[in-house]
């Protein structure tokens, strides 16, 4: 019987977790030959999951094909979950939720951010969610991320209904046991393209992308970094949630856990969550000028902007490849448009 590889060993760890199918699977993995070679740095990559697909994609919908196949499996009629008003997680579940027929009822939390558009309310995300046929309820943001989700959940089930929490940004042991399957992809894809990542980039928030990408690296790409650059303007928070949704994912996948794989980058999510500054105007330019690279200004452009950051500070030498995670979120663009006015 041939040997198995370590991703191969760690892809069949994966299976035990069944997942819907609903993402397109796998992304890929780009060389950005131009930012590169503005930047005078390492050789960058891009990992393209804003092209899982399914309702203008996005990081959360790989988390989703793992953790839906949990709803329908324990019977659920409706999703229940929330996010501020442009939430791209909460977009991502009010797709899936039409997709496979379920109801779906979101929490859109008012206040963690001023909103920075006349259009930030009714363009981007929240047209979409309108779109998809969402149910949405306004709630008070008080930074108690789930709260609001369980109390619906809880009325919905009073009327009647089996609602399924999807927690916010579906952070969640299991949503980590999902995108541990990114590293195996990139693992795969670099292999085939000729080299071994030195360090994985991308932005972290609600803490399961990189719990996942930490418990995937360590068994397919040990000697790779990853390096979650924080965009809530919380890293001790985010490092915390980090830990355990990446202990509870190792766990459940029976591999090995080292907190001191978990590297949180703070210092480059501008003045607070939500909130562009000119380092995220400047990494959605060079994006999309350069790349023809759609990023946000909440997520993916305060990633590509730490990344930017940390290659003029000398962290890579020339000989690196460094892979960006493009996490999607798109459609929030639209509603800071006055950004490019
Ligand atoms: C576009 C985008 N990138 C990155 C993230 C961060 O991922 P996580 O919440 O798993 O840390 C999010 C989360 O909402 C997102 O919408």
């Amino acid at each position: 019987m041939p040997m198995l590889s370590s991703v191969d060993r760690f892809v069949k760890a994966l299976a035990r977790f069944p997942r819907l199918g609903i993402a397109h699977l796998p992304t890929p993995l780009e060389p950005m030959k131009r930012l590169s070679a503005h930047l005078n740095g390492p050789r960058l990559w891009a990992k393209r999951e804003d092209c899982t697909g399914l309702g203008m994609g996005g990081n959360k919908l790989r988390k989703l094909d793992y953790v839906l196949h949990d709803a329908i499996t324990s019977g659920a009629d409706t999703l229940v979950s929330g996010g501020v008003v442009q939430s791209n997680s909460q977009r991502q579940v009010a797709a899936a939720a039409a997709k496979l027929g379920l109801g779906c009822h979101l929490a859109v939390y008012h206040g963690r951010l001023s909103p920075p558009s006349p259009e930030y309310e009714t363009t981007g995300n929240a047209l979409l969610n309108r779109l998809f046929g969402a149910t949405l309820h306004d709630v008070p943001w008080n930074g108690d991320r789930n709260g609001a989700i369980r109390e619906l959940a809880d009325k919905l089930r009073a009327q009647g209904r089996k609602p399924y929490v999807v927690p916010y940004g579906v952070s969640s042991p299991l949503g980590a046991v999902g995108y541990a399957s990114t590293a195996a992809e990139i693992a795969t894809q670099a292999a085939a393209q000729g080299f071994a990542p030195h360090s994985i980039v991308h932005c972290t928030g609600s803490g399961a992308t990189q719990a996942g990408l930490v418990v995937g690296a360590r068994a397919c790409l040990p000697k790779t970094r990853i390096v979650g650059i924080d965009i809530d303007a919380e890293p001790d928070r985010v490092r915390a949630d980090v830990l355990a949704f990446g202990k509870g994912a190792a766990d459940l996948l029976d591999q090995p856990f080292a907190p001191a794989d978990v590297d949180v980058v703070a210092g480059h999510a501008g003045p607070a969550y939500g909130v562009p500054h000119a380092a995220t105007t400047q990494a959605i330019k060079l994006g999309a000028s350069l790349e023809g690279l759609v990023l946000d200004p909440v997520y993916s452009a305060k990633g590509l902007a730490g990344l930017i950051a940390l290659v003029k500070a000398g962290r890579w030498s020339k000989d690196q490849d460094v892979v960006f995670v493009h996490t999607g979120g798109a459609p929030a663009l639209f509603a800071y448009r006055h950004l490019f006015d």
